[in-house]
């Protein structure tokens, strides 16, 4: 299959070529497109054959269910059975943007689409492009992010081409895509809110909505017993090709530690990535050293973050070592996936 990629201004949005998009997802077959988050592989959310076709595309098992995405509140009805009191406070505050709610799904949604579940995950992103791509698709898209399985998502229209190209009818390329992280994704279908899976809708942001918000004990946690609410975190997600470990602890002993490792490794004929931040890249001496930015700036190193993991990939280091970050805030998202990067394998020097 050949798989065409246009360059969409969101400034200026090319109505014909996003109605084009809108006719591949109506006639089943399958788009990738941007949203603030990462970018979205999309389907017809309400076709079966559509979330099959997906689950293809990205090597992914068909029991990982997919988020529904819309671009106007008025559309979750016909998605969910009933929407709870704290779902439309959520929803006036945080839609459209970079959160994720699960309800009881409706008949309208097929098994297919949910991976089985009776619940739905239902999220209507900001992004321009996306919100004109999904009226014309018909107003319901299932889109899981537009890497293959075991990749880290997307962050840019090249990346996705990388991972998609020949699998999917076409690409909307709008450019690097804002936050860079996948969005929070909130399960309002038990007593209290629950967050499943960080994202850049911080706990905080949420409790200043409602009043109490848990979170999924298996969220930061490598306990393998317990099986995770969000199905999609089970899997070994976001794995770089090369064995990454986060070093915690005081700046200079993290940098003396990571050297140390980083020599000896590379006499044994590894080949060693580095992240570090602004601060401390210049001292790094591996392979291949990536600053994520400043480590104040949180939304800085979430926009960097995948993209750093990719290029390793590109580059085929052995090995990776990177510093860890405060997780609290929109860092509670990045560490979250850098521990799951990680394999959870972390070292306090
Ligand atoms: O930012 C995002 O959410 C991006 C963009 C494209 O919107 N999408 C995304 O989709 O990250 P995906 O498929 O890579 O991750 C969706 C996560 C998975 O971990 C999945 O298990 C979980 O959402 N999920 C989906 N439906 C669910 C449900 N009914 N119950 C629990 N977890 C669900
Ligand atoms: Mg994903």
């Amino acid at each position: 299959m050949e798989t065409q990629i246009l360059q969409i201004d969101e400034q200026h949005i090319n109505a014909e070529w996003i109605r084009q998009a809108g006719e591949i997802i109506k006639a089943g077959g399958l788009v990738a497109f941007p949203t603030e988050t990462v970018y979205g592989l999309g389907g017809d959310a309400l076709n079966p054959a559509s979330a099959k076709k997906i689950y293809a595309a990205k090597g992914r098992p068909s029991d990982n269910p997919l988020i529904v995405h819309i671009y106007r509140i008025e559309d979750l009805h016909l998605l969910v059975k009933e929407i709870p009191e704290a779902a439309r406070k959520l929803a006036a505050v945080f839609w459209p943007g970079p959160l994720t709610m699960i309800f009881e799904k409706s008949e309208a949604v097929p098994y297919e689409t949910t991976g089985g579940l009776n619940t739905v995950a239902v999220r209507m992103p900001s992004n321009p492009v996306a919100a004109a791509f999904i009226r014309e698709a018909g107003g319901y898209v299932a889109a899981p992010s537009a890497n293959r399985s075991g990749r880290p998502s997307p962050t840019a229209a090249g990346y996705v081409a990388e991972d998609m190209r020949g699998r999917i009818e076409m690409i909307l390329d709008g450019g690097d895509v804002e936050i860079g992280l996948e969005s929070t994704i909130v399960d309002m279908t038990g007593e209290e809110p629950t967050i499943l899976r960080p994202g850049s809708v911080t706990k905080e942001m949420l409790k200043d909505v409602l009043q109490s918000v848990s979170e999924d004990e298996t969220m930061m946690s490598c306990s393998d017993g317990q099986a995770p609410k969000a199905p999609g975190m089970k899997y070994r997600h976001y794995a770089p090709k090369g064995d990454l470990t986060i070093v915690d602890g005081a700046e200079r002993r993290v940098v003396d530690y990571i050297n140390e490792q980083a020599l000896r490794l590379r006499e044994e004929g590894g080949k060693v990535g580095i992240i570090g931040t602004n601060a401390t890249i210049a001292d790094y001496r591996g392979d291949s050293c990536k600053s994520v930015g400043d480590r104040a700036d949180e939304a800085a190193i979430a926009r960097t973050l995948y993209r750093i993991l990719r290029e390793f990939d590109d580059e085929d280091v052995t090995v990776i070592f990177s510093e860890s970050f405060t997780a609290a805030g929109l860092g509670q998202a990045i560490m979250n996936r850098l521990l799951k990067a990680a394999g959870h394998k972390v070292v306090h020097v």
